[in-house]
């Protein structure tokens, strides 16, 4: 039975009352990256195997352990996207965006599958919110996608993330800097994993992230690629903190970060949280110039970056950020019998069909039980429908806050009386705020 009622390890459910922080968390984020003109893409949760590999990298770990694979009816094999660029990068080949005027901007919402050891932010379902924009090369590029990212952590309210940027270069200062590596780890050949053993010959900058202890204490002592980097790529470094620093934008450089993934090249940047304990990057991007060609496209250079939703949402409770809620049920209709049910059925549907959310008794309760039911979902105002309301045409409103009752006539009555409370708490708060914004500027 286990295997009915429990979700798979590194999989979590959003239950309704957690439904209302995701939906605030995922419109603010489309609608911020809507300010920088990034339109939405979808594509699908399974590609081709074999995109993963050559875009992601066939020596990452992504790729080499946390793949979910497998061969489909049609002996295909298939995984389920362990990110969000590969597929983002088919799409726009497929569909012939290199085109279109650039640069083209898109952004999305995803999930994403990697089969990692489960902990506290670590899922092997997780989501991203990201953006990808092609064909814009300039460091001004970088620094816009890096600033659209702080924007979205300021609309949230979401503080104290640290900005880390690093150049990892160009695929010729690649060459040598990998060539230093591959003399740093053969030293120390006997100590690492057999993974990073085999990376050593075939793509030693991998070893930096691998997750194994002893790999990543061995890593930890190795030649940064920051001093390797050639005249051209630290020119656009250059360019990319100018730019930062012009637009307010605070960073620290970080030598030492260098993306899992094979497809960057030039400028890598994370956010970092110290909220959230281990794995505490909530937002990881930067550049890959090569990708689109790599791909079988033409020479397009892209950059983007991906937001960890999970991690995000922990990081916005630990701080305790504020999560506006949906509005409770406007309206419960309390009906005693089978006459009043119809009539509260109509004027549910009417006040529904003028966007008020209105509930009725759907289960058979008595009226008692209604009112109990009608207070634990925080309905604002109810009304009680029996023989005496339906015959006189008349019945009263409640407010539950307050208690206060009006008499109002029934049907037109009810949403004329909804709509005036609406205008005037809708008035009361609007005065409110300029009283506040006022009273912040007096101070
Ligand atoms: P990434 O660093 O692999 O980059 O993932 C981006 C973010 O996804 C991470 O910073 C983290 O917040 C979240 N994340 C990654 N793995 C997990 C996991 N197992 N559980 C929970 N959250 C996780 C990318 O995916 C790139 N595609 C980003 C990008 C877009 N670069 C350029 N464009």
């Amino acid at each position: 039975m286990a295997l009915l009622t429990k979700a798979i390890k590194g999989t979590q459910d959003v239950l309704p009352t957690d439904s209302v922080r995701w939906q605030y968390v995922e419109r603010t984020l489309m609608n911020t990256a809507a300010l920088y003109s990034f339109k939405e893409m979808r594509t699908p949760v399974f590609e081709h195997t074999e995109l993963f590999n050559r875009s992601v990298g066939d020596t990452t770990d992504v790729v080499q352990k946390e793949m979910y694979t497998f061969n489909d009816n049609g002996g295909r094999s298939i995984s389920l996207r362990p990110e969000g660029t590969a597929g983002a990068v088919r799409a726009f080949l497929e569909h012939g965006l290199h085109n279109e005027a650039m640069p083209q901007k898109i952004s999305y919402i995803t999930s994403c599958y990697r089969y990692e050891k489960p902990q506290a932010g670590r899922l092997r379902e997780f989501h991203q919110f990201g953006v990808e924009c092609f064909g814009a090369a300039s460091p001004s590029a970088d620094a816009e996608v890096i600033s659209l990212a702080a924007a979205a952590f300021d609309a949230l309210g979401v503080k104290g993330l640290t900005l880390e940027i690093n150049s990892i270069g160009c695929p010729e200062c690649r060459a040598k800097y990998q060539q230093a590596l591959r003399e740093y780890f053969e030293a120390h050949a006997s100590e690492l994993c057999d993974t990073c053993r085999d990376r050593l010959g075939r793509n030693p900058m991998r070893i930096l992230d691998c997750k194994s202890p002893v790999c990543h204490a061995i890593a930890a002592e190795a030649p940064v690629v920051l001093d390797y980097i050639c005249d051209d790529c630290r020119a656009h470094f250059d360019g990319v903190k100018a730019h930062l620093d012009a637009i307010g934008i605070e960073y620290k450089v970080n030598p030492t970060i260098v993306r899992g993934l094979d497809y960057y090249t030039r400028t890598v940047f994370e956010f970092v949280s110290t909220y959230i304990g281990a794995q505490a990057t909530v937002c990881g991007g930067g550049r890959y110039d090569g990708l689109v060609a790599q791909m079988g496209g033409p020479q397009v250079p892209a950059l983007g970056f991906a937001i960890g939703l999970e991690r995000l949402l922990m990081v916005m409770q630990a701080q305790g950020c504020r999560f506006p809620g949906t509005e409770p049920c406007t309206v419960y209709i309390a009906p005693m019998g089978e006459r009043a049910a119809l009539t509260a059925a109509k004027l549910c549907a009417q006040l529904r069909a003028e966007g008020f959310t209105a509930e009725t008794d759907i289960v058979g309760r008595g009226l008692k039980a209604q009112m109990k039911y009608a207070d634990k979902i925080g309905a604002q105002y109810t009304v009680v429908l029996g023989d005496n309301e339906l015959d006189s045409g008349r019945a009263m409103l409640k407010c539950m806050a307050t208690g206060e009752q009006s008499e109002i006539t029934l049907p037109d009555g009810l949403i004329t009386a909804i709509y005036d409370r609406k205008i005037d708490a809708a008035l009361g708060e609007l005065t409110d705020s300029i009283e506040q914004s006022s009273f912040d500027s007096d101070k």
